[in-house]
């Protein structure tokens, strides 16, 4: 009882601080999971710097979608339970999208699940994402099933929900995708700056020791 509260605690901690003892950059994306801007944004700028900046920076994924264009409703079945169903910007095959990296997510590791989001992205098919997750899967070792059961199923669409009360609970609202906040914080001009050079954004941000992969600072 007591190592496990402590081994978490260290998880925790492990989480927040880098070795230096400075807090990592938090970095909250919201997005959509078929938008041709996050895909850009993801595939160019997120996926490559988390793989070198892994250790100052923490990702929070929300795949959902902005207000005007996407939401839930609430439907009672024949049984007399509640489901939901989702409406989606660009179509039933985002809300596909979001659900799958909502699971994947849930189950592994930041890390992990960016590489697999950028092997689908990257994938001819990516914009029937259950089929680039299935080829995806096969080629870097996720079951691809479990992700299924989760996407297809009442977890995937209760992660969803999540994802679509917290991107609607934005403030300043998303008015556009990719919308990224870091440190708790929203602006325009930081928005431009990271969808093109997230890397010097977020060295530039990180307030510990300047890591050695960063470009020399002005
Ligand atoms: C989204 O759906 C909720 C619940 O169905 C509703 O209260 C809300 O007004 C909707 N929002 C928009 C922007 O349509
Ligand atoms: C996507 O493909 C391009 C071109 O082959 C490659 O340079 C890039 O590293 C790939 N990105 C990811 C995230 O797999
Ligand atoms: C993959 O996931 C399914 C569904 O959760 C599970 O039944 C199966 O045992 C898993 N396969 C492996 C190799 O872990």
């Amino acid at each position: 009882m007591f190592t496990m509260y402590f081994t978490t605690l260290l998880a925790l901690s492990a989480g927040l601080y880098s070795a230096t003892g400075a807090p990592n950059v938090k970095l909250q994306l919201l997005y959509e999971s078929l938008c041709p801007y996050s895909r850009a944004f993801i595939l160019d700028q997120l996926v490559p710097t988390y793989a070198v900046l892994n250790t100052i920076l923490d990702v929070d994924l929300v795949g959902f979608g902005v207000a005007a264009k996407a939401n839930w409703t609430k439907v009672t079945n024949p049984d007399g339970t509640y489901d939901l169903t989702f409406q989606c910007q660009h179509g039933p095959q985002e809300c596909i999208g979001n659900e799958i990296h909502a699971c994947v997510v849930e189950s592994e590791p930041i890390g992990r699940a960016l590489t697999l989001f950028g092997c689908m992205y990257n994938s001819t098919n990516y914009k029937l994402p259950a089929t680039a997750a299935k080829e995806c899967s096969t080629k870097l070792g996720f079951n691809y099933t479990a992700i299924d059961e989760c996407a297809s199923g009442p977890l995937g669409r209760g992660l969803h929900l999540r994802n679509g009360e917290r991107f609607h609970a934005a403030n300043p609202v998303a008015k556009t995708v990719p919308h990224i906040v870091l440190n708790g914080v929203f602006t325009q001009a930081q928005n431009e700056r990271a969808e093109k050079d997230l890397f010097g954004l977020v060295c530039d941000i990180y307030t510990g020791k300047r890591p050695e992969q960063c470009p020399v600072s002005m």
